[in-house]
């Protein structure tokens, strides 16, 4: 793939090929999109034989961090005489991240044989889904899916004649941002309060109820039928060569055509933009995130730094969960920073000290500077603190909150210094609406000299 190939070629719709079917999420639907071949060729094969095709491909976690996924399955320890647990992790709540949950609504199936494939590798006979339980109709939809597969015999005993048995759980979770970080996320299945948990021991130690367990990211789990179905040679051909393979590239925010792009790993900003009809008519680029509110923000600087995990990493970012939330120049940095700092805020668990006393006083500073009433100093303290969270708390969470702090002041401290100097916002919070350029499109225009001079 290069950059002066045509916009359109650069898709690879696999996860979604089927989104604009009738009744994309049946199970009807999934089987005219070659839906468990995949599963019938993982299970002819040794599980370890199946572990190590996953790790070969190179797949790795949609979830945000890129761990291999093989690898993360071979560290269950075998002939341990314990259970295994799968969970599948989709909480997703993270601000601009959207991919997971189109993803279950549209084609639920793909999920359903992945967990299949991955429960025979690790040996697991009980999976779970954690849901985020604000999204009611994908639950049902989940359950729907789920009781399709047991009834096509893809789940429950004795799965196509091979002998493996598996059941799955689904488990909405209550709305909150931490439990989808893994160790909050088990402790929450586990009927407590999600918040982290010390490590080691690692959860393929000892996760679920203390036996080993892999957690898995929706959108890794769903990728894997088709890498048993065409092919680790396929996979490996698509993306780059650390980063290969498919993914769902979602845009939101100040852009034409907002949803999800799923593309070959590597393609570039740019090349999304040309695909989905830019940044909003008449407008122009300013800061974008690569993989959701945690990444530090990138500039119109970054159009051409490859989408995958080396590329965003050696420009100073995260890919993250290829969150894309594009902002243009009508949008305050200051008050976007602070919203997202409120997000944080409110979602730290409070288990740690630099987090939960960190993201309070930031939204503090963020907000008295926003409304022009920041003091010298304020953007000192404001990467002081964000220094002292980020690295020195207890999970990711405090990282994520720091991010956008001493990003937006390396790319638009001036911003920052002139709502010092002006004692006020420059911007007004109407103009980065969508409804916007609507509204100033129907207002009356002012008469031109012909017109008052006819
Ligand atoms: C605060 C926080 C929230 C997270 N939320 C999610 C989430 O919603 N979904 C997810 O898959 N991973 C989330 N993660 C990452 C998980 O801890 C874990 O790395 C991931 O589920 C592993 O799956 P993968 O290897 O397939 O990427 C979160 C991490 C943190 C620190
Ligand atoms: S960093 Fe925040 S969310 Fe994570 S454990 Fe500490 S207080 Fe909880």
């Amino acid at each position: 793939m290069t950059a002066t190939e045509p916009a359109e070629k650069l898709l690879s719709p696999v996860l979604s090929a089927s989104w604009d079917d009738h009744r994309p999420w049946s199970l009807e639907t999934y089987h005219r999109h070659e839906g468990y071949q995949g599963l019938r060729k993982a299970l002819a094969m040794d599980p370890d034989a199946l572990i190590a095709l996953v790790k070969e491909s190179g797949l790795r976690g949609r979830g945000g961090a890129g761990f291999p996924t093989g690898l993360k399955w071979q560290f269950i320890p075998q002939n341990d005489g314990k259970p295994h647990y799968l969970v599948v992790n989709a909480d997703e709540s993270e601000p601009g991240t959207c991919k997971d949950i189109p993803l279950l609504f549209a084609n639920p199936h793909a999920l359903i044989e992945g967990m299949v494939i991955a429960s025979y590798a690790i040996r697991c006979e009980h999976a779970f889904i954690y849901l985020r339980g604000e999204v009611v109709p994908v639950l049902r939809r989940l359950h729907a899916a789920v009781a399709e597969a047991y009834q096509a015999g893809y789940l429950g005993r004795d799965i196509l004649g091979s002998g493996v048995d598996l059941d799955i759980t689904v488990h909405a979770g209550a709305g909150a941002y931490i439990c989808g970080e893994e160790t909050a996320l088990l402790d929450s299945l586990e009927g407590r309060r999600g918040q982290p948990r010390l490590r080691p021991p690692f959860p393929a130690i000892a996760g679920l109820y203390a036996c080993p367990t892999v957690v898995n990211n929706v959108e890794s789990i769903a990728s894997v039928p088709s890498i048993l179905a065409r092919g680790k040679e396929w996979f490996t051909s698509l993306g780059t060569e650390k980063s290969p393979g498919f993914t769902l590239y979602s845009l939101s925010g100040h852009v034409t055509n907002p949803g999800q792009y799923e593309a070959p790993l590597g393609v570039t900003l740019r090349q999304l933009l040309d695909i989905s009809g830019g940044v909003r008519s008449g407008h122009r680029l300013k800061f974008w995130t690569p993989g959701g509110s945690s990444t530090p923000m990138f500039t119109d600087e970054h159009l051409d730094v490859p989408l995958d995990y080396e590329g965003v990493g050696a420009a100073g970012s995260m890919l993250g969960t290829k969150a894309l939330q594009i902002f243009d120049e009508t949008t305050c940095v200051v008050r976007a920073v602070t919203r997202w700092t409120e997000f944080y805020a409110h979602e730290s668990c409070g288990k740690c000290t630099p987090c939960r006393e960190g993201t309070y006083w930031l939204v503090q500073l963020l907000k008295r500077i926003e409304a022009g009433a920041g003091e010298a100093g304020d953007l000192e303290k404001l990467l002081d603190i964000a220094d002292n969270i980020n690295g020195k708390s207890f999970c990711a969470l405090g990282d994520g909150a720091a991010s956008p702090i001493s990003s937006s002041l390396q790319y638009f401290r001036a911003e920052y210094e002139q709502h010092l100097a002006e004692r006020r916002c420059p911007f007004d919070p109407a103009a980065a609406t969508v409804w916007a350029d609507a509204k100033q499109a129907k207002a009356p225009q002012p008469a031109t000299e012909r017109e008052v001079h006819a």
